[in-house]
């Protein structure tokens, strides 16, 4: 049974805690979270059962595994607290975006660090987390890693780092881009007159029947894309129109433009 230690028990950190506990990873009784919100913490001793405080010094002792999910802005701050408190066989596993290996490993002074990029659906178990490890990072460990990661959804491991700034624009702010193209399309069915309900469900089905389709049939979409046009029909007319205003072009420069201020705010 792993023992694990959450600094930070917000959305990503409960998110993460939950999995944990329902995949049996760890037992309540082997977590332990620290954060400074004093309702987070009631609310997640109440709901898990899990031995919650307002010390991140304290509470860094207890883990084997140490997870970092605590918001960018705070982390300088968390990490001077932490700092010579971390035994050097511990695990970090830091889910703050943005933050590098390089940093983490100085700001701590440790060396056994692995860095993940999650998303949003992670909170429902349906996310995808991209991780990194430091080389001291022992095989046990990476399997702890990968489990706790993959509780929350899919994961895939990378042996260079350079590919974090770039899965940060794709799957990382992704789903913000899905959810923009459901509210315009929503919008867009609305405005050619459908009930505002009947557009939602419509639009939601649509996204999540596509998706599971690309999934099973295993054809590119390109093809199934091809599939759905039918020359000088509706299909086509809708597509010719997404293109004349440049969609494909506007998306390339939309992750590009994360990607640059990704790779800006990691220094
Ligand atoms: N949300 C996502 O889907 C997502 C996806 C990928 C990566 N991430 C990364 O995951 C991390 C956490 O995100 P989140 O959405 O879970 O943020 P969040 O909901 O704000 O959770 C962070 C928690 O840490 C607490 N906290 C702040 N300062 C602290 C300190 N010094 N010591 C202990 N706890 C402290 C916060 O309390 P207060 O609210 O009082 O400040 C809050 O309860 C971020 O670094 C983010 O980049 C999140």
């Amino acid at each position: 049974m792993m023992k694990i230690t959450f600094i930070g028990g917000g959305n990503m950190g409960e998110a993460m805690l939950s999995a944990v506990l329902n995949k049996g990873l760890s037992l309540a009784q082997a977590v332990s979270v620290s954060d400074v919100d004093e309702a987070c913490c009631q609310c997640l001793e109440q709901k898990y059962g899990v031995a919650v405080m307002n010390d991140n010094r304290q509470v860094v002792t207890r883990g084997e595994v140490v997870v970092l999910a605590v918001k960018p802005q705070h982390l300088g701050g968390v990490m001077a607290e932490l700092k010579g408190r971390l035994s050097s066989a511990q695990l970090v596993l830091s889910i703050v975006a943005g933050a590098r290996i390089d940093t983490l490993c100085r700001g701590l002074n440790h060396s056994r660090v692995v860095r993940a990029m999650s998303n949003t659906p992670a909170q429902i178990g349906e996310g995808i987390s991209v991780w990194t490890a430091t080389p001291e990072v022992t095989e046990s460990q990476r399997g702890w890693a990968g489990s706790i990661l993959g509780a929350m959804g899919k994961e895939i491991y990378v042996d260079d780092e350079k590919y974090m700034d770039m899965v940060t624009a794709v799957s990382g702010s992704g789903p913000a881009y899905i959810f923009l193209m459901v509210e315009s399309l929503v919008k867009a069915a609305v405005d050619i007159g459908l009930p505002s309900d009947m557009a939602q469900e419509l639009v939601l089905q649509t996204l999540l029947g596509s998706g599971h389709f690309i999934q099973r049939s295993g054809k590119p979409p390109a093809e199934l894309r091809r599939m759905v046009t039918s020359p000088g029909g509706t299909t086509a007319e809708a597509l010719l129109r997404l293109e004349k205003g440049g969609f494909s072009d506007l998306i390339g420069q939309a992750v590009r433009a994360a990607y640059n201020k990704a790779e800006k705010l990691g220094g």
